[in-house]
């Protein structure tokens, strides 16, 4: 199951991502998650030292290894000649931080290709990687991105099973998830979940989505939670949440759903 979280900047994303990969791994699952925000910090809410993460260099930025991978050469006319199937079935292993024994991580970093059109060859490296991912891999993929859809474009935005955008109760938030919503039915992904964050009051945060959307959008409420910002500010991972806490159980609630349409989609 290939799940695309989506939404505007500060939503919470991120946040809804990591836990959503804990409670799934928890459950049994085994469980890639893939961040490829252009400023990435899933590795952070995923219980990775701050220090640590800073070190990590996102996949569609290692040109390195870019390098090993396409045959081309940095610099040296690379546009025409390189590799566009380069190996990467072993990259969610050797490249990927393991999390927990069913919970990797891999920093994909932003595949967006530059304006000039230039396709640079940690890019393709990133492409090929996702594209292959999406096709091949058995287990639960969390793509925890900074938009939505489109930015993946037509080939690789399809293979989404599901797309969990996430917005918050306002209506300017709300107006914006429609907009991705609307955009991810033209690329064809069959199951969009709402998920409504930071809630303090759900009966106001329910009037504000029968104000922007018709009802035929399924939504989860998930709450403002002061546990969230705690461990924030300890610099700690969302896998030191009580299981107690309100969003632990809210996304707890959003995981099942996830799951009911894993079992019937197969
Ligand atoms: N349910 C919540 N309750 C309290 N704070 C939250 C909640 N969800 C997210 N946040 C906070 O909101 C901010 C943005 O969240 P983040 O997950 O980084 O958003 P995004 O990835 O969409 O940019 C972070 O400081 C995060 O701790
Ligand atoms: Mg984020």
């Amino acid at each position: 199951m290939r799940v695309l979280v989506a939404g505007k900047g500060g939503v919470g994303k991120t946040t809804i991502s990591a836990l959503l990969c804990f409670i799934l791994s928890e459950k049994g699952y085994n469980v890639l998650a893939l961040d490829t925000d252009s400023v990435p910090n899933l590795a952070q809410s995923l219980g990775v030292p701050y220090e640590e993460a800073l070190e990590i260099v996102p996949l569609s930025r290692n040109e390195e290894l870019a390098e090993k991978r396409t045959g081309a050469k940095p610099g040296k006319g690379w546009g025409v000649l390189f590799s566009l199937t380069p190996k990467v079935d072993d990259l969610a292993e050797r490249y990927g931080i393991r999390i927990r024994d069913n919970l990797r991580l891999v920093v994909v970093g932003s595949i967006e290709q530059s304006k000039e059109g230039c396709l640079c060859p940690s890019i393709a490296l990133a492409r090929a990687f996702l594209l292959h991912t999406m096709i091949s891999r058995k287990e639960i993929v969390v793509v925890d991105c900074e938009a939505g859809a489109e930015v993946f474009g037509r080939g690789l935005a399809e293979k989404f099973e599901i797309m969990l955008c996430v917005t918050e109760p306002t209506f300017k938030s709300l107006m914006i998830a429609r907009k991705l919503i609307d955009m991810s039915k033209q690329l064809d992904i069959p199951n969009v979940i709402l998920a409504i964050n930071k809630v303090k009051d759900s009966m106001r945060a329910s009037v504000m989505y029968k104000k922007v959307f018709s009802g035929s959008i399924q939504y989860n409420i998930i709450r403002l939670d002061e546990n969230i910002t705690l461990l924030d500010n300890e610099g700690l991972g969302l896998n030191k949440i009580p299981k107690t806490s309100p969003v632990y159980r809210d996304v707890e609630n959003l995981s099942k759903k996830l799951i009911s349409i894993k079992k019937r989609s197969k």
